[in-house]
């Protein structure tokens, strides 16, 4: 089959390489890709998602693979659906579960899954109000998308009050921050839950961790993630039990019933507090660059398993038993702004490791750093050490001016475990 991947990030490259591994898969088609892209797909220069179903259609591309949020919830899925054309993604309806948090936080309390305390409003007086009843740190969001970076953990009430007018001003995030939820902060461990839905049932993949922070030691500024790996020792078989019955069956079931059902990659950010799974956020596609270490896990015919999904069909799904640690290689100034493209060599490449270009560009078979997250050195192995050690022996060999990467990737799963 032919198949079209929307997005041109680490996540698309990811999935493009794994789907390249399938028998049946004879074309691939990114939109737009990237400079890497290239090499085993054709980009297309296409954003209407009118024009991108006209290609599908003409090009017997079978199945249509979303990776980013954004086309979502603009309502992709709804135009490919209309036509007739298999796509693997949630509808804008269900993709609202990512889109306004507004929205999630009372789908959650609605359908009694268990998350942080809570207020939802664009009303500043209301808001300072449920301020003054938290106690420690005191989390403001902005409602809308705003490209992972509208969530404010403030240390006091006041700051957590300015913030909060900052963003009904329209000051901080526009149009995303004229409502906000304010919520308590949870003191936890991060885990990222990924299940594969068709509408009413789910498989779930391997549990991944990222690291949020630019920095070692989980400092610095928030970035969209600087590494992952999987599956996670933290999650045993007694959590994911609980993530899957208290969590994922109770969000697929809420969500049929109010006639958005959820087909697609729910991706549930957990926190996990004193052993208690609590839900931060849905996402409603793979996480990035968690995408990158679970794409070497899945076993068996993946096309067959996303296509499966994406018209109600859901098929069981077998995993490797391996360990994927990805680390991901930035560019000099992200997460602040952009630098100047940089030619990226690369030396020798270590047994069990392997790139996933991201914010590349390419010129006369080079490929150029162009910016953000440039790309993700990954490690797949028998044990989670080895796979670190490979992607970190790989990252040794990748060179371009600027490049930095955080050195402890999986730290809080091998800490005690090497
Ligand atoms: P979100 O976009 O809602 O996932 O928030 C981005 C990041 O902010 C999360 O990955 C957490 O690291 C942090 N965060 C969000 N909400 C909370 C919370 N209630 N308590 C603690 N940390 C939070
Ligand atoms: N890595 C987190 C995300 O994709 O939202």
């Amino acid at each position: 089959m032919n198949i079209l991947i929307i997005g041109g990030g680490g996540r698309e490259y990811a999935i493009g390489l794994r789907l390249r591994e399938d028998k049946n898969v004879l074309n691939l088609y990114f939109a737009p890709g990237n400079g890497a892209t290239k090499a085993f797909g054709k980009n297309l220069d296409l954003k209407d998602f009118n024009e991108l179903a006209l290609f599908a259609k003409n090009n017997d591309v079978a199945l249509t693979v979303v990776g980013a949020e954004e086309p979502l919830t603009k309502g992709i899925v709804d135009i490919f659906k209309a036509q007739g054309l298999a796509i693997f993604g949630p509808s804008a309806a269900a993709a609202k579960l990512e889109g306004s948090k507004a929205y999630m936080k009372d789908f959650l309390a609605r359908n009694h899954i268990k998350t942080a305390k809570f207020l939802s409003s664009d009303d500043l007086s209301e808001i300072s109000k449920f301020i003054d009843t938290l106690n420690g740190r005191i989390v403001v969001k902005a409602d809308g998308l705003c490209a992972g970076k509208g969530v404010i953990i403030a240390n006091s009430k006041d700051e957590a009050k300015k913030a909060a007018a900052d963003m009904l001003s329209g000051e901080s995030f526009g149009e995303a921050g004229k409502r906000v939820v304010v919520e308590e902060f949870l003191d936890g461990y991060e885990l990222s839950f990924f299940a594969i839905c068709d509408g009413e049932n789910f498989v779930s993949l391997p549990v991944a961790q990222d690291h949020k922070k630019l920095l070692d030691g989980d400092l610095g500024p928030n970035t969209g993630g600087m590494g992952a790996y999987a599956p996670s020792p933290l999650a045993d078989a007694a959590l994911i039990k609980r993530v899957e019955s208290e969590i994922v069956a109770p969000t697929l079931k809420g969500m049929k019933q109010q006639g958005a059902p959820f087909c697609g990659v729910l991706f549930v950010g957990l926190m996990i507090v004193g052993g208690e799974p609590y839900v931060l956020e849905y996402n409603v596609r793979f996480g990035d660059p968690e995408c990158e270490v679970l794409m070497p896990l899945i076993d068996g015919n993946l096309s067959e398993i996303l296509y499966n999904a994406a018209v109600g069909k859901l098929s069981s799904i077998s995993l490797k038993e391996r360990f994927a640690v990805g680390v991901v290689i930035a560019s000099e100034r992200y997460p602040y702004g952009s630098s100047q493209p940089a030619l990226i060599e690369v030396g020798e490449i270590p047994a069990g490791a392997h790139i996933c270009y991201a914010g590349v560009s390419e010129r006369e078979r080079q490929i150029y750093a162009s910016g953000g997250r440039v790309l993700v050195s990954v490690g797949v192995a028998q044990s989670l050490k080895q796979a670190r050690d490979a992607a970190y022996a790989l990252c040794e060999n990748i060179k371009f001016s600027g490049a930095q990467y955080r050195r402890d990737i999986a730290h809080q799963a091998l800490r005690d475990k090497i």
